[in-house]
């Protein structure tokens, strides 16, 4: 099936920072940029159809010339430990990450939580 597009900026998506729009080319009305800090988190609550491992895209923007990583989290645990959320050249250049992760039918937490003290990459999207 289609994948479905979870935005950063809408609930039930949380952001630890703020939802701003002031670097173009994100969908929908803005993106999560959360604050530079270990942990400082963009979650998504998704849908699976079914369980098992399945592949999710996660749209971001890393201006910055350093990598930003992040722990992946699948319903609280470390599916992906410092995923990197490499440079993209520009706060206005998105790209996807595309991760495969284990889930349960039904609903699920996707967490993004970085783990240096730069932050998360600003976070578009997450696509399941
Ligand atoms: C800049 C940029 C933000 C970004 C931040 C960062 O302030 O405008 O969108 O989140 O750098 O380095 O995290
Ligand atoms: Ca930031």
């Amino acid at each position: 099936a289609a994948p479905t597009r979870y935005e950063a900026e809408s609930s039930p998506a949380t952001c630890a920072g703020a939802i701003e729009s002031n670097h173009a080319g994100y969908s929908g009305s803005g993106f999560c940029n959360a604050d530079n800090a270990v942990g400082s988190a963009a979650q998504f609550t998704v849908t699976a159809a079914e369980a098992g491992s399945t592949t999710i895209a996660v749209r971001y923007a890393n201006g910055g010339t350093g990598n930003r990583p992040a722990d992946v989290l699948v319903n609280g645990a470390v599916a992906h430990p410092g995923t990197a959320f490499d440079p993209t050249g520009a706060w206005t250049t998105w790209v996807t990450k595309a991760l495969t992760v284990p889930v349960n039918a039904g609903a699920n937490t996707i967490r993004l939580s970085p783990t240096t003290a730069e932050g998360l990459a600003n976070v578009d999207y997450l696509e399941l």
